[in-house]
């Protein structure tokens, strides 16, 4: 259990809506002749899917998969496990795979080399949020909302032990001193 509460606010609920209103501009346009399927990567990522899909303003199809590397910890356990797999699939789709925050990129790097692997047309990445640990990797997604420092984050969709993922904004995660 990690216990500790939301501190500093650093992206408010305004500068998430409106980074995603531009993402979601990106997206439409760099789409508008091809059928995207949005894969989104549960459970972080629900409430940026919902917002992004929303701001679209064109259809597009929505599969999910669910997978695991953190377990209780507030660092990567350097374990990928697929909890849930996509429900169709994707051989010659175009696939926008859809992630709240890359962190160590343990998780991207895992689901883009399985993903691939299925033959997708083609095949992308939109992230709300990336860390510093990312950045030194050669992965490129091409959507990016916000950079953060290296702090642990709460809210808009990610958790501490499946707290706080409700809140609208994106805060730093405070733990008690022990
Ligand atoms: C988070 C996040 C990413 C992953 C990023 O998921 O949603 O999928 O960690 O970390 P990485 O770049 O170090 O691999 P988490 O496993 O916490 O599951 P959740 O989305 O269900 O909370």
């Amino acid at each position: 259990m990690t216990k500790g509460r939301p501190g500093e606010i650093l992206v408010s609920e305004e500068r998430l809506q409106a980074r995603i209103e531009e993402l979601a501009a990106e997206v439409a346009r760099d789409y508008r002749d091809r059928d995207v399927l949005i894969v989104g990567v549960l459970k972080g990522a629900i409430f940026f899917i919902a917002d992004l899909v929303r701001k679209l303003g064109m259809g597009c199809e929505l599969d999910f998969m669910a997978v695991s590397s953190y377990g209780s910890n507030t660092h990567s356990s350097g374990v990928v496990r697929i909890l849930k797999d996509l429900d169709h699939a994707i051989a010659g789709r175009h696939v926008l795979v859809v992630e709240d925050i890359i962190d160590s990129g343990l998780t991207l790097s895992y689901l883009l080399k399985n993903l691939a692997s299925r033959e997708p047309a083609s095949l992308e990445v939109c992230t709300l949020l990336t860390k510093p640990r990312f950045r030194r990797l050669p992965l490129q997604p091409r959507y990016v909302g916000f950079d953060l420092p290296d702090v642990f984050v709460v809210g808009y969709g990610l958790d501490a032990d499946e707290q706080y993922r409700h809140l609208p904004y994106i805060a730093a995660f405070e733990p008690d001193a022990s």
